[in-house]
């Protein structure tokens, strides 16, 4: 893990002078993370968005820009669940090289409850084991509004609810569900505390060390 030392003890400011101990201190940055998502309908977006509130990270839609990974030293990563498939797989593949030495929490928004044998079987079918010991994982309950999704996949559910043996996931298909929950977010945003506040517990031990 990279660590962010800004300060060493030759830092001079822009004037020349050596900084006194107590201000250098403050120039310790804690680690950059950042949440990339992936989502439709909303619901995914304001899981991320009530994330991004709480721990000041900033938000990137990965279906709108291409933010790059490698310049942060954290992540948290954020995908719906549509029919069984996390839809961040193909950018996680993609990406992974670059974000494996790093610490990710992955979080996923389904209608599925958190806990359900189904949630790790979808992300077993569809991640590599090696993703799947690295990361942290995290799920939450979503939202489907059926006034919201388009005509063809409304139908699309219809169908797929005349198969359905759950009458729970058949309620859910035909008549649709809202379970945001804003709390639930907490244990990411101590997550990321808990990393930042470690990072600069080391760095200010290593700076110690150093004198
Ligand atoms: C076409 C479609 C397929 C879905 N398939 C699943 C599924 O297989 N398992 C599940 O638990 N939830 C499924 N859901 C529910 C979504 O995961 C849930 O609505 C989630 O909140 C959507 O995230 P978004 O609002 O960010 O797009 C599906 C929803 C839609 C619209």
């Amino acid at each position: 893990m990279e660590i962010n030392l800004l300060c060493n003890p030759h830092h001079r400011n822009s004037q020349g002078f050596v900084l006194p101990l107590f201000l250098l201190d403050r120039r310790i940055r804690a680690m950059k993370g950042a949440i990339f998502y992936t989502g439709r309908f909303g619901s995914t977006h304001q899981y991320a968005s009530w994330i991004s509130g709480a721990s000041g990270l900033p938000v990137f839609d990965l279906n709108k820009t291409r933010p790059n990974p490698s310049q942060y030293d954290f992540l948290v990563l954020g995908s719906s669940i549509i029919i069984t498939r996390p839809t961040i797989k193909r950018w996680l593949k993609a990406n992974w090289k670059k974000i494996q030495r790093k610490p990710v929490l992955l979080f996923t928004v389904s209608g599925t409850e958190p806990g359900h044998p189904h949630l790790k079987q979808w992300l077993e079918e569809n991640l590599p084991k090696e993703i799947l010991e690295h990361v942290d994982y995290y799920a939450f309950r979503g939202r489907l509004n059926l006034g919201e999704v388009p005509w063809w996949i409304r139908l699309m559910l219809k169908f797929a609810a005349k198969r359905e043996e759950d009458p729970q996931v058949k309620q859910r298909m035909t008549e649709g569900f809202g379970f945001m929950d804003k709390n639930a977010v907490k244990p990411i945003v101590d997550w990321v505390k808990a990393l930042q506040d470690e990072n600069l517990k080391q760095t200010k031990l290593q700076e110690h060390e150093h004198h």
